[in-house]
């Protein structure tokens, strides 16, 4: 299975939200990281054939995803960054009503509407109106929603937008486990969403993909960057212009430190082991700041 996107663009008047973004796509977790308004979103909807691009194409196995039209639909699970649920519907109306759309044959639909209901835990909610859900029970619904036809290429906008810490971790399980036989982009602000399932993680910035690398190659990326450090309030003041500081804890007037520096902060600081976090906030942070001075 083969997603391509061949130098996608988009703009709305004449700001350039797309920038001609190319890229493969195979079986897997693919993880969307980047600041609010990088694009995310726009790129999604393209994929999602929702949204036609100003330029470029999409391929899925060679196809033109635009010629294949519903036949393309069918072969993919989308959910939106925002879903508008009918106040009227039940959760069970909402995943019925969606199986209808789908063209799901009746019985199946009653299937797996079931069994999907107990893997994202609303089981016991079904009969409740969807519109007086919590926001994290409305977001597990919208996943549900687009796990329903077991689709081979599963597209989530931050999915885990107002999810437990708990459920955060269910869903990783099942999106890892999903992902072994088919292709799933999803975008999050939630570093640690992607960090251990993701084949590749791409970190977007203003409408192109300024990465794309395994986490490991991320972390490798950060070695020697990542410190633990010891300093006075006074000098921490200072060093927050030079440094990213990711964390800091006071002990009575000396604070420890946690930086991202390409050079060791002070010579009594000790490495740390660093995650795709730091890699973000290098990425996104340290780097254009430096570009800025230089
Ligand atoms: N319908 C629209 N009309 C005009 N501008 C738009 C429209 N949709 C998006 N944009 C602009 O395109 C840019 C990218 O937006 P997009 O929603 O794709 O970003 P994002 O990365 O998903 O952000 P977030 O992390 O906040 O969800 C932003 O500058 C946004 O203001
Ligand atoms: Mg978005």
């Amino acid at each position: 299975m083969e997603l391509r996107l061949e130098q996608i663009a988009k703009n709305y008047k004449d700001k350039k939200v797309l920038k001609g973004i190319s890229l493969t796509m195979g079986t897997g977790v693919y993880g969307l990281l980047g600041p609010n308004g990088s694009g995310k979103t726009t790129l999604i909807r393209i994929l999602a054939n929702v949204l036609r691009p100003a330029s470029g194409r999409v391929l899925y196995n060679n196809a033109d995803i635009q010629t294949a039209g519903d036949k393309y639909r069918a072969r993919i699970g989308y959910l939106p960054q925002d879903v508008a649920f009918y106040s009227d519907f039940t959760g069970r109306d909402y995943l019925e009503y969606s199986a209808a759309l789908k063209w799901m044959e009746k019985r199946r639909a009653k299937e797996r509407i079931e069994n999907l209901a107990r893997t994202v835990g609303l089981w016991n909610d079904l009969c409740r109106k969807c519109a007086a859900y919590s926001g994290g029970m409305q977001r597990r619904l919208g996943i549900a929603q687009a796990l329903l036809d077991d689709p081979a290429i599963l597209i989530l906008d931050e999915p885990t937008s107002g999810l437990d810490p708990f459920e955060r971790i269910k869903f990783r399980n099942i999106i890892s486990a999903y992902s072994r036989d088919r292709l799933v982009l999803l975008s999050t602000h939630i570093v640690s969403d992607v960090e251990h399932i993701a084949a590749q993680i791409m970190m977007m910035e203003q409408g192109t993909i300024r990465h794309i690398h395994t986490g490991r190659e991320y972390l490798d990326m950060m070695k020697q960057k990542v410190w633990l450090a010891e300093m006075p309030a006074g000098a921490l003041m200072e060093y927050q212009n030079r440094a990213v500081i990711s964390n800091v804890a006071a002990r009575g007037d000396i604070m420890e430190v946690r930086v991202i520096d390409e050079n060791r902060p002070s010579p009594d600081a000790r490495p740390a082991a660093p995650t795709l976090e730091d890699a973000y906030l290098y990425i996104f942070n340290y780097l254009p700041q430096r570009a800025g001075r230089e």
